[in-house]
């Protein structure tokens, strides 16, 4: 049985495989071709945290494929009384295929361990295999295939996005340079550095200049944990934090200035929410390299993607 979880498991092929249904699928999409593959299947979506554009490209791609996707909020659900292992079992006996976005990647992987129905991480602290399937289609649509996109930068911190977005890349013979001088604890995965550095694909660097040299992309994500914040004030308690990453990240803010100096070539991307004035800024945003808007779209292609192979389906 096939599950999605960190990409350590899928091979360069497995990679190509779904980025080549994505694109047939988009197209008949976009050709208003119904795709009715997926009727009468159901995908259940399990959230023990916040999402906008997770939620709603799985819930749409499932409607697009005839199928039916159910949201199952944990704080709404028996699973804050009873034991996770059971109601899981449990719920998979209703679904075809499900996406969790858990807090712990153990709870995903042991949902996956029972192999009745296939797992998707939806994103957990360590891993975000769906984004970084998105992003991969949506720098090779803009740069006319796949063999097109010979480097990527990544900048600010290293974290679950990055993980995966490394791995494939390094995976499918693309450089990757991080400009990272902060790395997120819980992220941190040795076996995929490992996977990672064995491919020679993947740089560190401190040298803003030396990794956006020759990038055709420039990725960020968000420097600060949501919990920073109480109403759009940072809370008394991560005050400190908050000021020491701001201090140590802002040299490494995707902003228009950095683009025009060092990648005036480079696609710009955030895989979103973004928090402007922080890692993006405004004028990065809305420059016109930017593709943050498409790269948000390519989410609901991509999905259908997902579910199609995982449930080795073949579209004609
Ligand atoms: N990028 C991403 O996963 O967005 P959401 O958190 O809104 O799902």
């Amino acid at each position: 049985m096939r599950h999605l979880i960190s990409l350590k498991e899928q091979s360069a092929d497995d990679i190509r495989e779904i980025l080549t249904l994505a694109e047939r699928i988009k197209k008949m999409y976009k050709k208003g071709i119904p795709t009715p593959h997926l009727s009468g299947k159901t995908l259940l979506m399990f959230f023990q945290k916040g999402s906008t554009r997770t939620r709603i490209s799985f819930e749409a791609g499932m409607t697009e494929l005839g199928g039916h996707a159910i949201y199952l909020d944990a704080a709404k659900t028996q699973f804050a009384l009873a034991d996770f292992r059971d109601e899981i079992r449990a719920s998979m006996r209703f679904g075809d295929v499900l996406m969790m976005r858990l807090m712990r990647v153990e709870d995903v992987a042991l949902a996956a361990s029972f192999d009745q129905i296939p797992v998707i991480d939806g994103c957990s602290e360590k891993y975000h295999p769906c984004q970084a399937l998105s992003d991969i289609f949506t720098m090779a649509e803009h740069s006319n295939g796949l063999e097109n996109v010979k480097k990527i930068a990544w900048l600010g911190i290293e974290n679950n996005v990055s993980n995966t977005l490394k791995l494939a890349c390094a995976k499918l013979g693309i450089d990757v340079a991080l400009a990272t001088p902060e790395v997120n604890d819980a992220s941190v995965d040795f076996e995929l550095n490992d996977q990672t550095e064995e491919t020679g694909m993947v740089r560190k660097t401190l040298d803003i200049k030396e990794a956006l040299h020759g990038a055709d992309y420039v990725h960020t994500d968000t420097w600060m944990d949501v919990e920073y914040f109480k109403n759009g004030e940072v809370r008394p308690e991560f005050a400190n934090e908050y000021e020491r990453r701001r201090a140590l990240l802002m040299p490494y803010q995707l902003n228009a200035a950095l683009i025009r100096a060092h990648a005036s070539q480079a696609g710009i991307m955030h895989c979103m929410p973004m928090h402007v004035g922080y890692e993006i800024s405004r004028d990065a945003i809305d420059h016109p390299n930017s593709i943050i808007f498409d790269q948000a779209e390519n989410r609901k292609h991509v999905q259908k993607a997902i579910l199609l192979w995982l449930l080795e389906m073949k579209i004609p």
